[in-house]
């Protein structure tokens, strides 16, 4: 069954494009229906096309028979009407200019007069189909909850999406790192990574030995968030965006936020030259900081 499939599919390869992924050893189902739906319709299209073309040569072959017979009673033949403005004509139900008379209205303003017109009816027609969608819609969202409104499908979206969360945070925890679970990271990989990260998004702010221009130095005790790693992790996690320093979240990976605030942490006491001038408060392992929280979070927590 499947190398007929197969054989099939081949041969729709000078057909549809694509087709020539079939030559894989395996198809997967879905592709296979795929390629037989299109296959289907494009056999279908043909079929119309040839149905309308043998139409049209039927038509001519008819009216030339007629148009002979017309001649030898001495007979004129009206012009055919193409079937396009036959269509058209029914669609808008119009009245030819010739005929306009018949629907002009007695009334007359200053030269200006009004047809009575019809409604076009494909435009009642579109009108109805309105008035039936609504219907349906009322129906099935409204009364029998069957399909889920805006608020649900957003709410269901969100649900999928922690769904997926959590299943990636099983698989691998370090995408969990937050302030709670940070840790200073010792080994050399870990500081290695930190540097990095420190070196391309940090150090022309804190100066790369950390010794502070624009943003503060980094490696005397003196701390304006706190200085434990929970502490310099909220920091670039949060950001100080009033004072210039952004939020790193949406850039760096927990990971990485974990790996740089180890290295920020290592740099403590290796006291470069010319540093800036120490802000904030001393702050030494083990001793509870006051400004623990970066600015905005502050002012969250006040109000
Ligand atoms: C655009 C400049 C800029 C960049 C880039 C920048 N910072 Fe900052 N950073 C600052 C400023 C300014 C402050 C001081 C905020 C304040 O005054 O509250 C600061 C504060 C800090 C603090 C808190 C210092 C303290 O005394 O509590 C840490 C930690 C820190 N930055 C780490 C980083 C890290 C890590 C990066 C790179 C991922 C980084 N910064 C990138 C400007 C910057």
């Amino acid at each position: 069954m499947k190398n007929t499939i197969k054989r099939l599919l081949l041969t729709l390869g000078i057909l549809a494009p694509g087709a020539l992924m079939a030559q894989d050893a395996t198809i997967s189902t879905d592709t296979a229906i795929y390629f037989m739906a299109g296959f289907v319709l494009v056999v279908a299209v043909l079929v119309l096309v040839v149905a309308v073309i043998v139409l049209q040569v039927l038509k001519t072959i008819v009216r030339q028979e007629d148009e002979k017979k017309a001649a030898v009673q001495g007979i004129e033949l009206p012009e055919p009407v193409s079937f396009w403005s036959r269509f058209m004509r029914k669609a808008s139900d119009a009245v030819p200019i010739e005929e306009e008379e018949t629907v002009l209205l007695d009334h007359n303003y200053d030269g200006i007069q009004e047809l009575d017109n019809h409604l076009p009816p494909w435009w009642k027609w579109l009108f109805y189909m309105t008035i039936a969608f609504g219907v349906v819609y009322l129906f099935v969202y409204h009364v029998t909850d069957t399909l889920p409104l805006q608020q649900e499908e957003y709410d269901n979206q969100i649900a999928e999406a922690e769904a997926l969360k959590a299943m990636r945070l099983k698989d691998s925890p370090k995408l969990a790192i937050d302030e709670s679970t940070v840790q200073y990271v010792e080994d050399a990989a870990a500081l290695a990574s930190g540097k990095q990260v420190y070196d391309n998004n940090c150090s022309q702010c804190h100066r790369s030995d950390g010794g502070g221009s624009i943003g503060p130095n980094l490696t005397d005790e003196y701390w304006l968030h706190g200085g434990s790693i929970q502490d310099i992790f909220t920091t670039i996690k949060v950001g100080v965006p009033a004072k210039g320093m952004i939020s790193w979240e949406p850039l760096l990976s927990p990971e990485q936020m974990q790996n740089v605030a180890s290295y920020v942490m290592s740099m403590v006491g290796t006291n470069p030259p010319n540093p800036k001038a120490p802000q904030g408060e001393v702050y030494r392992a083990g001793e509870p900081t006051e400004e623990a929280l970066p600015d905005s979070v502050q002012t969250v927590a006040i109000r």
